[in-house]
């Protein structure tokens, strides 16, 4: 990609204050990009937003009447949303007889009910244009199923099938929906994994190790670039082979 491959897009990317969500806004910034990033805590967005040249705004992605009032605005202060990032996201591991009622409700209102809204204001704000792209956050545990993680896979799942029956509905409107599907990156999300079990995660990858945030960004700001303008409604991994 061109150096300022993306200069004049404005972008949002949900749960830009760490992870793989502040390591997209870093990448979609430095492609040229005014980057608006959010986080449920007003200041620790501003400070994460401040790190890497972007503008913070506090959003719980569960509550749809303030993602649709977020995204309004960011499009009305911009005049556009060119790019919009649903990478909101939270996993609790349980097996499937231990899974906690309320983990049900905050996993899916978060991971699904979340990137529902983001994505519907999203396609809201970019149908004016007839232009945007749009990149949800899977899982290869959504496409592959993971013993321990039912309820995360099944939320992730979901993501992707919004993806893909997204971009059926606003291809016609110039607007492109693509999901990744992210193996075992390093974040705050796997910190809580054993050593032992990151261990096996990284041999059992070809490229025998984790993930980084950063190799995730990338692929997301191919993605929401104008190099991948005939790719839509697709999955794409980002796992180092893993599921080879
Ligand atoms: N790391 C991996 O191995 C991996 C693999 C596959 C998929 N993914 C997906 O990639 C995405 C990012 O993961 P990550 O590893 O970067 O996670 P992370 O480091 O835990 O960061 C999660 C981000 O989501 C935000 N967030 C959580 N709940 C939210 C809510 N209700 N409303 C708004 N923001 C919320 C957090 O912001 P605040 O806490 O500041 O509100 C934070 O910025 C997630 O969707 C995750 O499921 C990750």
């Amino acid at each position: 990609m061109t150096d300022q491959a993306l200069s004049g897009r404005v972008a949002l990317v949900t749960g830009g204050t760490r992870g793989i969500g502040l390591a997209t806004a870093r990448a979609l910034v430095e492609a040229g990009a005014t980057v608006v990033l959010t986080g449920r805590d007003e200041a620790r967005a501003k400070e994460a937003a401040a790190s890497v040249g972007a503008s913070g705004l506090a959003l719980d992605v569960t509550d749809a009447k303030a993602v649709s009032s977020l995204v309004r605005g960011v499009a009305k202060e911009h005049g556009k949303l060119d790019i919009v990032v649903a990478n909101a996201g939270i996993m609790e591991d349980a097996l499937l007889g231990m899974i906690r009622e309320e983990a049900v409700d905050t996993t899916l209102s978060t991971n699904v009910a979340g990137t529902l809204h983001t994505v519907q204001a999203a396609a809201r704000a970019m149908m004016r244009k007839k232009t945007g792209s749009i990149v949800v956050l899977a899982s290869i545990v959504g496409e592959y199923g993971s013993a321990g993680q039912t309820l995360y896979a099944a939320s992730k799942a979901a993501v992707a099938n919004i993806a893909r029956s997204a971009a059926k509905e606003l291809g016609r409107s110039g607007i492109r929906v693509n999901a990744v599907a992210p193996g075992v990156i390093e974040t705050d999300l796997t910190a809580g994994l054993s050593e032992d079990a990151k261990a096996e995660n990284a041999s059992r990858t070809p490229l025998g190790r984790l993930g980084r945030p950063e190799e995730v960004a990338k692929a997301i700001r191919f993605l929401v670039s104008d190099e991948a303008s005939f790719i839509t409604g697709q999955v794409l991994g980002i796992d180092g082979g893993l599921v080879l």
